[in-house]
């Protein structure tokens, strides 16, 4: 998408973020992220308001973060407890914290935020390079349902009330997995477009991106409650493991 980068989701998301996502699923996430953190040094790519930090932190959990996005990261800080977090800014798929994690996590989809499979790659090289031996990556993402587009288009009313309408518009590029969407909220004040581009990978292809950067399948769930992943689960949360010993050439 045109003039989408990094930093977009913020710049047009920040201000009304943590109203619009569901502290229901925030609990369960946090429950098996500070089990899987436990006494290790523990980053999220992509932390933004730290919606999911903040508990871990309040959990004892050592938690850091990298995010793209300055209006985010601004919502962190001003939160009890915000500025405590040590966040690198810049790309996920690019810039290294200090140190090594014994855990590291991108959840919420945002793998899919990066729009090309290199940007991805990178994203799991990135994160692996910052592993020690025997650490873990977990990443959470929707399993793709291209069922829903006609003609490689969808219209969706997404909400509606006596003042309000909103309407998810999307235009799907099979060839290079790619979502375009434009989330349109009018109101009696006017009209808000919220663009947000995707690209989507299966699970089969996550896991080979995990290969290529050393990584190997431990755990697949179908939901925070470390629910089995089946043919009907709509989202998967996959763990990650990075040898302990060294690798044969
Ligand atoms: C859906 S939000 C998830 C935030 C947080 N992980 C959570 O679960 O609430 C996506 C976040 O990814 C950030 N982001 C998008 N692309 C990024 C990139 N390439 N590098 C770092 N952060 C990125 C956005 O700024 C935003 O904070």
């Amino acid at each position: 998408m045109k003039g989408y980068g990094p930093e977009t989701f913020g710049t047009l998301n920040a201000e009304d973020y943590d109203l619009l996502h569901d502290p229901g699923t925030t609990d369960a996430a946090v429950d098996l992220l500070a089990d899987l953190s436990r006494d290790q040094r523990t980053l999220e790519l992509a932390i933004g308001t730290g919606r999911i930090a903040l508990p871990m932190a309040r959990r004892g959990c050592d938690i850091s973060g990298i995010e793209a996005s300055p209006e985010m990261v601004a919502k962190l800080r001003e939160k009890p407890g915000g500025e405590a977090i040590p966040v690198t800014m810049g790309d996920m798929s690019e810039v290294l914290a200090d140190g090594r994690f014994g855990f590291i996590f991108l959840i919420f989809n945002t793998l899919f935020n990066l729009t090309s499979q290199e940007a991805q790659l990178r994203c799991f090289r990135n994160a692996a390079s910052m592993l020690d031996p025997g650490g873990a990556f977990l990443v959470e993402a929707f399993v793709p349902d291209i069922a829903q587009f006609r003609d490689h288009r969808s219209l969706k009313p997404k909400h509606l009330d006596r003042h309000s309408l909103t309407l998810e518009a999307a235009i799907h590029d099979p060839v290079k997995q790619v979502v375009e969407y434009q989330y349109l909220r009018f109101t009696p004040e006017g009209v808000r477009m919220t663009p947000l581009p995707m690209r989507y990978a299966w699970p089969s292809e996550i896991d080979l991106m995990a290969r290529l950067a050393g990584l190997q399948l431990e755990s697949r769930w179908g939901g925070w409650d470390r629910a089995a992943f089946t043919a009907s689960t709509r989202m998967h949360i996959s763990l990650y493991r990075k040898p302990a010993g060294r690798q044969p050439l």
